[in-house]
């Protein structure tokens, strides 16, 4: 079966269900502020899930781009990739587990024509917050699959979401193709890493929302949420045991050999998938409409991560950066369904030129500059952290890259030093930013960074008023007022305008100081910060803090307490865009 011939059997079955056709999103996300990127087809439609109504009703299906950067270092074994499609399927408050279980069990073994007994499949086991998922148990007992095929996991394999901190979420079953490898040890199990069980489909039964402070809520209704690896199934079908075997994959194997004329063999296959698979996403996320180029922060940082290792590999393993080539071959390939890509061709091709001509400037050098402090470490084995900001700073390498080149002598690297030398960097820079700014702007700074520590208090009084659904959209402002988008279903109440504006002035009549805290990812998380979290180069967050009222992840500046905003009005409330609201306010 052709690639082209898989996503339209899933989206006719699912037709026939009665699913209505979505397109697939930007691989930017716009409904979710919590990542980076899409990295499941239920990021465009949180404000479905949560409870508003979609315009094609409440059975969607789709092909979705998503990119996922935290199995980047498993890029390279025959399953994973950064870039993939999800093929998905969703109720929106309509049909729930019996229906979605028969639906996948049905597509696979009739469409796919999957023999049952390759099935298996996981269930949530249940822990003192929800009920070990007997339901879901009965109806693949239903469907005719043996008690043996059927495991029982807790929150950590059974358990989907939310994608950032807060969002719609659920216990969910997930279907594997046990592959007919014998069993690595007594314990193998869908579990295992070993291959023996491919993991294909997941199946979400999102009920639950988890909230800012750690807890969980019932959503307005019972949503599922489906999502299936379109690669590996494309493989299966096909009895390849590997992705990188499918017509995704192969023209851009052949393309490699032909520019180089190496042969991909058992020596070189990590290097040679990662090469495709990088260029393969990274062409993808320069093709999205929305343009992100190589940058040092958020997006822009992980394409750039991306392209400087398919580059050190390219060089390592053919003496020449052939990135652009493939991409263009990456173009050709997919430009027919996702026609973004030749649309964006020029913008794709002239990126990646450019980030070739400046990684490369400094990466022999870099690479020398590496080698020599490998061989001067001792027997500590660890890579002191001023020396890997060196190679950050001054020859571009991403510090993942530096990580890389240590792992492979034997070495690790002290990362705190790391990153305390990388937030001191980042001080710097901003500071120098600030003063270009203030040269001749000086009111307009502070009047727009006091408008900044006014945009999180009225973010805090939203979720206070509205419930902690509510989550930042988009945010702008200028010298004279503060606009700011969330996500709320209807036109506020005068009264819940009131209390938000009350909230906020309150708390600027207590004149309480603004605090920023740095942490760890993880540390602000527990502290229940929100704002955005992301797999992002060095994971110390700046968390500000106005005890009360808000906390939250960001880059600042901000006023230093509360009381220099004077006071605070709400000037219009309105709808943005579906399910999200706007509100332009000002201070003084
Ligand atoms: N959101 C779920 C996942 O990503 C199902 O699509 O696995």
């Amino acid at each position: 079966m052709t690639a082209q011939e898989l996503r339209r059997l899933f989206i006719e079955f699912f037709k026939e269900k009665g699913h209505k056709e979505i397109a697939s999103a930007s691989l930017l996300p716009e409904n979710d502020p919590s990542v980076l990127f899409t990295t499941a087809g239920m990021h465009p439609l949180i404000p479905y899930l949560l409870g508003e109504k979609h315009p094609l009703g409440n059975r969607l299906v789709n092909v979705q781009k998503c990119v996922r950067t935290c199995d980047i270092d498993e890029v390279g074994d025959p399953n994973h990739c950064t870039f993939f499609e999800m093929l998905g399927n969703w109720s929106l408050g309509d049909y729930f587990k019996a229906e979605s279980i028969a639906m996948s069990f049905e597509f696979l073994t009739t469409r796919l024509s999957i023999p049952i007994k390759k099935l298996a499949v996981t269930v949530f086991e249940g822990d003192d917050g929800v009920p070990r998922d007997m339901e879901a148990y009965q109806l693949w007992r239903k469907q005719g699959l043996s008690e043996s095929q059927i495991f029982f996991y807790g929150r950590d394999e059974n358990w989907w979401g939310p994608a950032g901190i807060t969002g719609p979420c659920g216990p969910d079953t997930e279907i594997f193709f046990d592959t007919g490898k014998p069993k690595c040890s007594d314990l193998c199990s869908p579990a295992c890493h070993c291959g023996k069980y491919v993991e294909i489909w997941n199946n979400v039964f999102m009920e639950y929302n988890k909230n800012a402070d750690g807890s969980y809520s019932m959503l307005l209704q019972k949503n599922v949420d489906t999502g299936m690896g379109f690669e590996r199934v494309l493989a299966i079908i096909n009895d390849v045991d590997s992705v990188y075997k499918t017509e995704l994959f192969l023209p851009l194997i052949s393309k490699l050999k032909e520019l180089t004329g190496i042969e991909l063999n058992p020596d070189n296959e990590r290097q040679y998938r990662i090469i495709c698979e990088h260029t393969r996403a990274v062409t993808f996320i320069l093709g999205d409409p929305k343009a992100i180029a190589p940058s040092n922060t958020e997006q822009g940082y992980i394409v750039r991560r991306l392209i400087r290792k398919a580059i050190r590999y390219s060089k390592n393993l053919f003496g020449q950066n052939v990135i652009v080539d493939l991409a263009k071959t990456v173009i050709q390939q997919y430009g027919d369904i996702y026609p973004e890509l030749e649309h964006n061709k020029d913008f794709i091709i002239s990126e990646i030129e450019k980030e070739s001509v400046t990684f490369e400037k400094t990466l022999d050098l870099g690479l020398k500059r590496a080698e020599k402090y490998f061989a001067a470490l001792g027997e500590e084995r660890v890579l002191d952290g001023d020396s890997a900001f060196k190679l950050y700073d001054t020859f571009g390498f991403p510090l993942e890259l530096t990580e890389e080149l240590a792992r492979e002598k034997g070495f690790t690297v002290d990362l705190d030093r790391f990153k305390k030398r990388f937030t001191e960097h980042q001080e710097l820079s901003r500071k120098g930013a600030e003063a270009k700014f203030k040269g001749g702007m000086a009111d307009n700074s502070e009047q727009t960074t006091k408008l900044h520590t006014a945009t999180h208090l009225l973010d805090g009084a939203l979720r206070k008023v509205l419930g902690d659904t509510v989550f930042q959209r988009g945010s702008n402002i200028t010298s004279k007022r503060l606009r700011f988008d969330f996500s709320f279903s209807r036109k506020l109440t005068k009264d819940e305008l009131n209390k938000v504006s009350d909230i906020v002035n309150e708390a600027i009549k207590k004149d309480i100081p603004v605090i920023c805290d740095e942490m760890s990812v993880e540390e602000a998380k527990r502290y229940g910060a929100i704002g955005v979290f992301d797999d992002k180069y060095g994971s110390t967050v700046k968390v500000y803090t106005i005890e009360g009222y808000s906390k939250e992840i960001c880059g600042g500046p901000h006023a230093s307490r509360t009381g220099e905003l004077k006071s605070f009005a709400i000037l219009k409330e309105e709808s943005s865009s579906a399910g999200v609201r706007r509100i332009k306010a000002v201070i003084g």
